[in-house]
């Protein structure tokens, strides 16, 4: 999208114009040529809007609707029949579990239907990686699932948003990523909703998987995989939320030099069913912390040992005897992702051998 364009998308004539349906052509699935692939919109930088063309920082996020998005990128009527369906308008950094339960059902909904062979979420950047784990884990269906954002907003010159949309799009409705499990599409490059991360705060490369490597490119508008997700997903995953109205509440502690239980503490105190503890290193424990684990276990709290670094396995018995202390460690899940897998876990059980499990399996 030309700055120009995407300068119109924000005035009231063409959202007007939109409104009584002049520009907004309600696609219904025409071609049957092409894949049938839906648009969840929730909000995020793709559909932020900023004071000048130049602003990428310090925009508004979660502005511009879902049939504006598809507007916006005529050549989206060349990869596939789209259908767009506002289901937030949020910025993600207020992604919530009920959100999350809302998404969930509502793609296993619409993948449910035969008419629909794929789905893209535009999505705030900030949370991709933990929406992306969640629906990897309880969306149950082989047809592919792709969540895109962007990191500069629709108004800024070369604004990433379209042809990251465009990519979605197109891989969304390619039989290469049928069972892939759920994706994240960004800046050209295909990352499995497991092991990907932001790893920038701005820069439009942000999304990487460190060290396990992406799955594959977009290049040319189509998919070219060179991997494939080794860990259990989608209609090999347990989890099924689909009769859930709320989940278990899972914290995270940071661990740092210096720290104390405080925060673990009032955790705990509030309610909390599990605990994930971003040590450092290797999941280490510091003799002001450990203690508050020891205390939360024997309150029933499930404990996961997982690292703020990042990268690598968080060995079992390593730094801490897991086997004693009851503790279950994360394998190479970074502390947001252990969160999610943690959550749903005990909404099946807290037998720590159970869940032990379920972290080497997901
Ligand atoms: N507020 C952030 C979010 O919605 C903006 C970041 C983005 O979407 O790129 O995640």
């Amino acid at each position: 999208m030309s700055f120009i364009s995407a300068r119109w998308l924000t005035t009231p004539l063409f959202a007007a114009a939109c409104s009584v349906g002049l520009l907004a052509s309600s696609p219904s699935f025409a071609d049957e040529k092409l894949p049938n692939v839906m648009i969840l919109a929730t909000g995020g930088t793709i559909a932020g809007t900023g004071a000048t063309s130049t602003t990428t920082v310090g925009y508004t996020a979660a502005k511009i609707g879902v049939e504006q998005l598809i507007e916006a990128v005529p050549e989206l009527k060349k990869v596939a029949n789209v259908k767009g369906e506002q289901v937030f308008q949020i910025a993600s950094e207020n992604m919530t579990n009920d959100h999350w339960l809302k998404l969930s059902k509502r793609v296993n909904e619409l993948l449910a239907k035969p008419d629909v062979d794929g789905i893209v979420i535009t999505h705030g950047t900030d949370t991709i990686e933990e929406t992306a784990y969640f629906l990897d884990l309880t969306v149950h269906s082989a047809k592919p699932v792709v969540i895109v954002g962007a990191m500069r907003p629709a108004t800024a010159i070369s604004a990433d948003g379209p042809i990251n949309l465009y990519n979605a799009v197109s891989l969304a409705g390619s039989k290469d990523a049928v069972g892939k499990g759920v994706l994240v599409a960004l800046n050209d490059q295909i990352n499995a909703g497991r092991d990907v991360t932001k790893t920038n705060t701005s820069t439009a490369d942000t999304f990487r998987t460190p060290e396990l490597g992406m799955l594959g490119y977009m290049q040319g508008g189509l998919p070219h995989f060179y991997r494939q997700p080794v860990r259990k997903h989608t209609t090999e995953s347990e989890f099924d939320v689909s009769k859930l109205d709320s989940l278990p509440q899972v914290d995270i502690v940071y661990g740092y030099a210096n720290n104390n239980r405080i925060a673990l503490d009032a955790f705990v105190k509030a309610g909390a069913k599990g605990i994930i503890h971003a040590g450092v290193g290797d999941g280490s424990l510091s003799n002001a912390m450990k203690p508050g684990l020891i205390d939360a276990r024997k309150d029933g709290v499930v404990i996961v040992r997982s690292s703020r670094v990042g990268n690598g396995i968080l060995a079992r018995n390593g730094e801490a005897n897991d086997d004693e202390l009851d503790f279950v460690a994360s394998d190479t899940l970074n502390p947001q992702k252990a969160r999610i897998l943690l959550m749903l876990a005990l909404t099946k059980t807290s037998d720590t051998k159970a869940i032990q499990k379920m972290f080497y399996t997901y």
